[in-house]
């Protein structure tokens, strides 16, 4: 089979997608799974940039390096690219199917749906919010990741 092909995505792709995606390549690497992942905003605002400084550091307490990732802006080839393309609210999801092209292999779905007794809800911006707000995102993430990976081993 295969790699599956996962891409994470949020508004900004500085914070909550860049640490999804961290959290998700930390999860299968420990897994043994070979993945290929991605990250990307639905706007393009931080195109080119790395991620928050709140997030590296998030991460980086959790043993993951995210540093050398870049933002860039979702586009309709993803959605024929990806097996995968997971969100994390429900702003993102109308925004990603506006950017979705009518030959779309893959629907975008909220990340939160992988997660038992989670479903429908959304990853926070934690962009506003203290440090407080990315420990919350690191945890939700990290739960995603962890049931994404088991599901895609079965
Ligand atoms: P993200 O957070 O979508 O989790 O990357 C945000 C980052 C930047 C902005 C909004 C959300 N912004 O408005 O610049």
């Amino acid at each position: 089979m295969a790699e599956p092909a996962v891409l994470f995505v949020c508004l900004g792709n500085i914070c909550r997608s860049p640490m999804a995606e961290g959290a998700f390549r930390a999860a299968a690497a420990r897994a043994g799974l070979a993945v290929k992942t991605d990250s990307a905003g639905t706007a393009d605002y931080h195109v080119g940039e790395p991620p928050d400084p709140r997030a590296i550091a998030m991460a980086a307490k959790n043993g993951v390096d995210i540093s050398d990732l870049r933002g860039r802006q979702l586009v309709p080839e993803d959605f024929r690219r990806f097996d995968h393309i997971l969100v994390m609210d429900h702003a993102n999801l109308r925004n990603a199917r506006k950017i979705m092209p009518a030959d779309a292999k893959t629907e975008p779905r909220l990340l939160t749906d992988r997660i038992p007794g989670r479903e429908g809800s959304a990853v926070d911006d934690p962009w506003y919010g203290e440090t407080d707000a990315f420990a919350v995102t690191w945890a939700l993430v990290t739960a995603a990741a962890d049931e994404l990976v088991r599901q895609l081993k079965a």
